[in-house]
């Protein structure tokens, strides 16, 4: 690693386009919470994907297959996540929002919560929450009678099932070949049209349509700038890249003084 970023020169320059921008937005993925202790997806090794087969855990089909093993890993990564802290990237931005109501947007792939918990509470999770549930198929009494229900009214089992149709509990995260919720990718959309800046932080950015919202912020006129201590798929459509990590690189650059 050179010296730190902080003294560079392209980082002077993106506290200058922080300092003009009215309206900022941060994409954020996976390396945003690996200081916090959260194994990213592809980092070689480390990386949950370089260990599992994400066909097999991460998709509706390799659910419907086995069931009992996909709730059982989500069970620990859930587990995992709930003993874990926001680290000081989280900490920066929320804090930055508190400074500069309205100013900033956080858009997430992350579903461990730790945007929220920082105080980031309007982020948009792209990709859902492994904190809640959702039924997997549309619900019998909905069919029958239009009243959905709740989840709280699964048996508890692996995974927790209906005791009237069988209907199967799945985490509320979006999986491979699955639609982000309309409502907030739309938003984020808008958040990257309207940017005059967009830091993307901690993403490989080989995931669409997440990665795209970079694009799109470039071709609305935006500047972009990757934050992130190895090469990733969105550095060719980044203005600046800063080499270093989001709990490293943050608290600087979006101190006081901005
Ligand atoms: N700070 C900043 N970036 C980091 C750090 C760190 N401390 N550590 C690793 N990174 C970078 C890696 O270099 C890599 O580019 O974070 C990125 C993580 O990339 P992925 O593991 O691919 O995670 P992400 O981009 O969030 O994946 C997108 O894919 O598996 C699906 O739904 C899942 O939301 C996820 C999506």
């Amino acid at each position: 690693m050179t010296a730190s970023p902080d003294s560079s020169p392209d980082f002077a320059q993106v506290r200058a386009w922080l300092q003009a921008a009215q309206h900022v937005a941060v994409l954020t993925g996976a390396g945003m919470s690996a200081e916090s202790g959260i194994p990213t997806f592809r980092d070689t090794q480390t990386g949950l994907w370089a260990r599992f087969n994400p066909a097999e855990l991460a998709t509706e089909e390799g659910f419907r297959a086995q069931p009992e093993l996909v709730w059982n890993w989500y069970a620990e990564r859930r587990a995992a996540m709930a003993q874990v802290k926001p680290n000081a990237g989280h900490y920066a931005i929320a804090a930055y929002q508190q400074r500069h109501p309205g100013r900033l947007t956080v858009i997430t792939q992350n579903v461990d919560g730790l945007h929220q918990k920082a105080g980031s509470t309007d982020a948009l999770a792209l990709h859902g929450n492994i904190f809640q549930d959702r039924w997997l198929d549309l619900c019998f009494h909905a069919r029958h009678s239009g009243r959905v229900c709740a989840a709280s009214h699964a048996q508890a089992d692996n995974p927790p099932r209906c005791p009237d149709c069988g209907n199967m509990l799945r985490p509320d995260v979006v999986w491979f070949g699955e639609m982000l919720p309309p409502a907030t990718l739309h938003a984020a959309e808008q958040a990257a049209q309207r940017c005059a800046l967009m830091l993307v932080v901690g993403t490989s950015g080989e995931v669409y349509p997440a990665a795209g919202l970079a694009h799109q912020a470039r071709q609305a006129g935006a500047k972009v700038v990757v934050v992130n201590p190895h090469a990733s798929e969105l550095d060719g459509v980044a203005h600046r890249v800063l080499r270093g990590t989001a709990a490293q690189t943050l608290p600087s650059l979006l101190a006081d003084g901005v």
